[in-house]
């Protein structure tokens, strides 16, 4: 695996500088991710289709004296110490994702001593590939390793997920965190989020790419509307439960049904429902699609989930939609959408490797001509999740 040797330098030497030669230290490497399709499906017990992804956050985490914790972000040129018995939120923000993280280990019985991190990385933050994600599911590998904790990787992927529910305040699914521990490399994850059953479909076209156009976007509103189209589908599983008894989410529930009983749904929560209801019909047939090499029909479920996320989940925003409808117009792309909760972060275009190069220089072009603003363009590759890096 290719690993990004300069940051794994510059960790062992902040570590050593920092705490002095620890000979139970292990370096971490955890991915962001992406997901082919299937989104806002996760919490409501439907169907994702992730990966991990080539662009990864590195710790550096070894025991430390008694109960205290030492955290530096290298990227935030940052520290933070706390007493892992004695957990409260802090003001900085970042250091909320490792303190939760913590939290639920001691919350779930396992005895988390002191220790030190060291970490920094290349996933951007916000761009919706999740870095979060990859803090908090790296650190609880990392903290399994150092301690002997012996937790199994889904039940890790839980704690981490947990961590982001209670401590950072994101309702998020387990999407993310199952993706970044579980992902095997050169194949999509598709994942039952009730049961947390998953195989591994291989992406076989070594001639398609995935590229990532950045909007550069992130809104304020998207945590709490996040937490609003939880509790809008909630609200909808409520109604349908009173019609179909034994609905315990919109995974029991097909379009027929929320047809029937549009009018007690009411509008907003009807789209809402929809739209998931779709949605996981559509992660079904990319995975059948995926199966019998069918690329171009993946391609098209991309378009017809960002239609869906932009007219009845209403998550998309102006920049992704000039993304997306701007892929659409240029020869090679099979399929374009927004990615991850939405009201910016990343598009995710799958792309014919000859018409990578026209399609970054067509796309700059139009973002900047819409919108003003040059977006980032990144490439990436199909990747294991998070694991401890051996010399
Ligand atoms: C965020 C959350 C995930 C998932 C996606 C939307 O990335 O962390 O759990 O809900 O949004 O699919």
């Amino acid at each position: 695996m290719e690993l990004n040797s300069d940051v794994i330098y510059l960790l062992r030497k902040e570590f050593l500088r920092l705490h002095g030669q620890n000979n139970k230290m292990v370096i971490v490497r955890s991915p962001g991710r992406i997901n082919l399709i299937g989104e806002h499906t996760d919490y409501n017990e439907g169907f994702v289709l992730p990966s991990a992804i080539d662009r990864a956050i590195y710790l550096a985490v070894a025991p430390g004296h008694d109960f205290e914790v030492t955290i530096t972000s290298l990227d935030f040129n940052d520290n933070f110490s706390f007493d892992s018995r004695k957990l409260a939120k802090s003001e900085k923000i970042w250091a909320n994702y490792l303190i939760g993280v913590v939290g639920e280990l001691r919350k779930a019985g396992y005895p988390v001593n002191g220790f030190n991190c060291v970490y920094a990385g290349d996933v951007p933050i916000g761009a919706g590939m999740s870095s979060s994600a990859a803090v908090e599911s790296g650190l609880a590998l990392a903290l399994n390793t150092i301690f002997g904790l012996g937790i199994s990787r889904v039940e890790l992927a839980r704690i981490a997920q947990r961590s982001e529910n209670e401590f950072v305040g994101v309702k998020c699914g387990i999407m993310d965190q199952f993706a970044n521990l579980l992902s095997k490399g050169e194949s999509a994850l598709y994942l039952d989020c009730r049961s947390l059953g998953y195989e591994y479909i291989p992406f076989l076209r070594k001639d398609l790419k995935f590229v990532l156009c950045d909007t550069g976007v992130k809104h304020s509103l998207a945590s709490s509307e996040y937490n609003l189209r939880r509790q809008q589908c909630e609200a909808g599983v409520r109604i349908m439960n009173e019609y179909i008894p034994g609905t315990r989410s919109l995974r029991d529930i097909t379009s027929q049904m929320l047809q029937e009983h549009e009018k007690e749904l009411g509008d907003t929560v009807y789209k809402r429902c929809m739209y998931v209801v779709e949605e996981n019909a559509r992660v079904g047939a990319a995975r059948k699609s995926l199966q019998r090499n069918d690329y171009a029909s993946v391609g098209e479920l991309l378009y017809i989930s960002h239609q869906g996320l932009r007219d009845k989940y209403e998550v998309s925003c102006k920049e992704l939609d000039v993304l997306v409808d701007g892929a659409s117009k240029i020869e090679g792309v099979l399929g374009a959408r927004m990615m991850g909760g939405g009201f910016g972060g990343c598009t995710l275009n799958l792309v014919e490797r000859d018409a990578v190069g026209d399609f970054k220089r067509r796309i700059q072009e139009t973002y900047l001509e819409k919108t003003g603003k040059v977006p980032q363009l990144y490439e990436c590759v199909l990747m294991p999740g998070t694991d401890v890096v051996t010399d």
